[in-house]
Order: C-alpha cells, then sequence, then structure tokens
C-alpha cells in the first residue's frame, strides 16, 4: 500500500539569484501545495538522506531524518530551539502562551506545573468517563438502520475524542455547549492552515485569507467558554479529579504557586486543541487500516475477547492487549497524526558534521522519519509485528517518533494510548467496518495528518 504523492519540487542546497527569482514565480504553486498538504512540499530526499538543506524565498530550512542527530537536536541541544513563529503565531489567538505555543522558562514554569495531571493515577481516574463517551459512539451506531449510508469514521472518531477530552476536563457538568464549542473550536483550527503557510512562507500573518473572520470571532468564544467554566467550578469549590480539577489545584513544585487564569486557560484550550483531533486520527487510521488486514484485525479481536469483558475498564489495559497496542503504534509509524515537528535555533549548533547556525529553521519530518528507505524494511506496508516488544528494543528510540522526543515530548501521551484503546475495544467488537472506497485516502498534512476527503466506511454488526 502506498500513499506517495506527487511531490513539488523544493530547491535542495545552494541557491542563486536566478533561483530566488524563480522561487517568487512559484510563490502561489508553493502557497496552493502547503494549504493542500505541507507533505507535498518535502523534497524526496527527506525519505533517504540523513540531514537535507532546502532554500525557499531566501528562506533556509534543515530537515533531521536521522535518529542520532534528532536526538543530538531534540535532547542534547533542546536549549539551543525554540518553537517555530509560524506555529506560535496561527495558534496564540486561541491558545495564548500555553505548553504548546510558549518557550523558555514560560513554558518551563507551566510544563512543571501541569506534569503532574497526566500521571498514571490520574489518567486511571480519566478511564470511566472515556468509557462512557466510547459507549455513547457505540450506541449511535446501534441506532443506525441497518441500510444507512456509510458514515465519515474521521467525523465519528473527532466527536467521540471530542466527547472524551471534554469529559475528561469537565467530569460532564452544565455550563460548556459542547457541540457550540466543538463548532468554535473547528472554525478555529480549520483556518490555522492559511496563517502558518504565510508565516512559513515570510508573508505577515494577518493577510486576508478564507475563515479569517470567523477564526478570530472562534478564538473569542472558546476563550470565554472556558473562562466561564473556570469561574462555575471556582463558585463550587469543587474538587473534581478531572483536568480542569487538576490543574485548578496544581502548584509548582519549587515555588508552590498556582497558575494564573489566563494560564489557565490557555492551557485548557491547549490540551482540548492538542488532544482531541490527533487521537481521533491515530484511531480513524487504525481501523483502516484493521479493515484492510483482516488477518492482523482477527488477531486483535481474540486479544479483546480473550482479555475479558470489561477490559475496557481494566487499570491494566495496556499489558492484556500487547498486540492491539502494536498495531496503534505501527499506524501511528504509517500515519502519524502530528507529522512534524519544527523549531528555530536560537544559538549555533551541530548535528554531525552539519553546522547550523542561530536562527535556522530546523524541522522533524516525523512521516518522513516513519517511511525512511533507510530506517525501515518495506517502508510503506502495514506490519504490527515491527512493534513485537524484542524488535522495538532493538530499534534506536529516535527512529520512532509518534509523541515526539526530549523535554517537549507530548504531555498527553499515555492519556492518548489508553483513550485509543478503550475506543478500539468497545468499537471493534461490536461492527465490522468496510471501507466505501477501495484505495486508502491520501493523506492530507495540515498541522495533523488527516485522510484526504474524509474516511467513508460502512458499519455492520457483528453477530454473536
Ligand atoms: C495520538 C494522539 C497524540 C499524538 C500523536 C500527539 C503528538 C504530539 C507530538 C508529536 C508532540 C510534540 C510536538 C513538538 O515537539 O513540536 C506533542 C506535544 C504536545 N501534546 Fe500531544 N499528541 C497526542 C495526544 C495528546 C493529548 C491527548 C494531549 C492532552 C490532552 C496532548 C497534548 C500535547 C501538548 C500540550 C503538547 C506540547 C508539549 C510541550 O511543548 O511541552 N497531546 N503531541
Amino acid at each position: 500500500m502506498s500513499t506517495s504523492v506527487s511531490k513539488l519540487r523544493v530547491r535542495v542546497g545552494r541557491s542563486s539569484a536566478d533561483d530566488l527569482l524563480r522561487d517568487a514565480r512559484d510563490l502561489p504553486t508553493v502557497l496552493l501545495t502547503m494549504l493542500r498538504s505541507m507533505v507535498d512540499a518535502w523534497p524526496d530526499e527527506v525519505y533517504a538522506e540523513r540531514i537535507v538543506e532546502t532554500k525557499l524565498l531566501g528562506q533556509r530550512t534543515h530537515f533531521v531524518v536521522d535518529p542520532a542527530l534528532i536526538r543530538t537536536l531534540l535532547v542534547d541541544e533542546a536549549a539551543s530551539l525554540e518553537r517555530e513563529a509560524f506555529m506560535a503565531r496561527a495558534l496564540a489567538p486561541a491558545l495564548g502562551r500555553g505548553l504548546l505555543t510558549s518557550d523558555g522558562p514560560l513554558w518551563r514554569s507551566q510544563r512543571r506545573t501541569t506534569a503532574p495531571v497526566f500521571r498514571p493515577d490520574h489518567i486511571r481516574t480519566f478511564v470511566p468517563g472515556m468509557v462512557a463517551a466510547a459507549e455513547a459512539t457505540r450506541e449511535r451506531w446501534l441506532r443506525r438502520p441497518k441500510e444507512a449510508p456509510a458514515v465519515d469514521l474521521a467525523q465519528e472518531m473527532m466527536r467521540t475524542a471530542f466527547d472524551i477530552i471534554i469529559t475528561t476536563m469537565t467530569s460532564g457538568e452544565a455550563g460548556l455547549d459542547a457541540p457550540r464549542f466543538a463548532a468554535a473550536m473547528e472554525d478555529y483550527l480549520g483556518q490555522t492552515n492559511w496563517k502558518m503557510a504565510y508565516v512559513m512562507l515570510g508573508l505577515p500573518a494577518w493577510l486576508p485569507h478564507p475563515g479569517a473572520r470567523r477564526g478570530a470571532a472562534a478564538a473569542r468564544a472558546l476563550r470565554a467558554a472556558v473562562t466561564g467554566l473556570i469561574a462555575a467550578r471556582r463558585t463550587r469549590s469543587g474538587a473534581e479529579q478531572d483536568l480542569l480539577g487538576l490543574l485548578l489545584a496544581a502548584r509548582h513544585p519549587e515555588t508552590d504557586r498556582a497558575m494564573p487564569d489566563d494560564q489557565l486557560v490557555d492551557n485548557l484550550l491547549t490540551f482540548v486543541a492538542a488532544g482531541h483531533e490527533t487521537t481521533a486520527l491515530a484511531l480513524t487510521w487504525t481501523f483502516r487500516l484493521l479493515a484492510d488486514h483482516p488477518a492482523v484485525e482477527h488477531r486483535v479481536l481474540a486479544e479483546i475477547a480473550a482479555a475479558g469483558s470489561d477490559v475496557a475498564r481494566a487499570p491494566d489495559l495496556a499489558e492484556r492487549l500487547p498486540y492491539a497496542r502494536q498495531v496503534l503504534m505501527e499506524a501511528m509509524r504509517l500515519f502519524p497524526p502530528a507529522p512534524l515537528m519544527v523549531r528555530r535555533t536560537t544559538r549555533a549548533i551541530r548535528l554531525g558534521d552539519t553546522p547550523i547556525p542561530a536562527g535556522r529553521s530546523v524541522h522533524v519530518p516525523i512521516y518522513a522519519l516513519h517511511r525512511h528507505r533507510r530506517l525501515w524494511d518495506r517502508p510503506d506496508a502495514f506490519d504490527p509485528d515491527r512493534f513485537d516488544p524484542a524488535r522495538h528494543a532493538a530499534r534506536d528510540r529516535h527512529a520512532y517518533l509518534p509523541f515526539g522526543a526530549g523535554p517537549r515530548v507530548c504531555i498527553g501521551m499515555g492519556m492518548a494510548m489508553t483513550e485509543c484503546l478503550i475506543v478500539l475495544t468497545t468499537l471493534l467488537p461490536a461492527f465490522r467496518l468496510r471501507p466505501a472506497a477501495p484505495t486508502m485516502p491520501p493523506a492530507q498534512f495540515r498541522i495533523t495528518l488527516r485522510p484526504q476527503g474524509g474516511m467513508p466506511m460502512h458499519l455492520a454488526r457483528r453477530v454473536g
């Protein structure tokens, strides 16, 4: 199976004034390509080389696709990096300067304060809410008439993951209009690819673009909704063990300070934005890959059946479902929900033999790393056995990075894996999902990696 797409050639290596002129002429094509899918704008070399330098409109970028060099970059040189401006500028109107969009001391202080919120014992307290949301999807599917048309699984998983993050955040208390909140989040995130593409191409983010006005209104609505939620919880002095309660109670380990209200709003919105679409996409691609590989699906179903009827609620869920975990990991190798990490150097560094000056844009293209020809045998083939414990342990840890690496590794990783296993064990034994279109939809990279045109699937109840 291949998801290869026609690549737009971005110049590799040195460039001249002629190149610059040609780049300027290419600008509309480049912009369109980036808006359609940024993966298409990567040079082919990122699937075969260790480090690739590109130049576009005078901006140089290093793509790093070698595990040892990635380790140097993200772990050893973490203090020499900051987030790229395009990320912060595109997301800040809604997410402020929370964990995802801040750098330096502000980021460090927020990371230290919020890290305990995602401890495994806390994640276990989120499980009943996650199970309830997954069961709500199952009930909704059970109510569908037998001959109902195909569903867009991407939308279904988005809804499920959104229910999960909202339940996890608020224990389902009244006060948040979930459908309006979801629509505002969609309106906001839906237009950020324009802003990112503008800033990446050296253009101002305020240039007009489709959805800009709606996006600005959505950002205001999202912030107002979460501000209201915090105020309501404070008046009740409730001590719920949900994300909101845990975040309100969180203290910096050294200063013992709670987060100011604007940081609480920034981070709650960050968790919703960073946590729901990524998880939904991991599940969407997984269900489709399972449908295309019946032998693997059969093995997952047998494992779930052997794990017992209430496995979704079990505290040792992940240990009981090692093969299902492998399947999720392999799905996230082929279709990493967050396919690119971007940084800018704040001082000169070296990656192996390559000197990288201060102020350089450095990208880790996770999608390309996961399909790199030097690192993976049959890189485009779906094979969950790649992740059997012995084979996985023998592999360089930085060859596989669905959740990133270094101090900025995904804070919600444990929560996401638990959620994915719960949704899988709740839905797969109840429904046979079959693709409505024979070929896998192309992967479209717009911040996250979505199936272009959605993922239409037929749902049929399993009997017995
Ligand atoms: C399958 C699901 C998920 C995937 C694939 C994923 C992937 C990632 C990746 C690759 C990064 C690193 C980005 C970078 O270094 O540039 C990241 C960071 C982050 N993720 Fe996730 N994520 C997932 C789920 C979640 C969940 C459930 C939450 C929270 C509820 C979350 C919250 C965050 C936050 C706040 C950051 C920024 C951390 C920091 O900069 O300190 N993610 N995620």
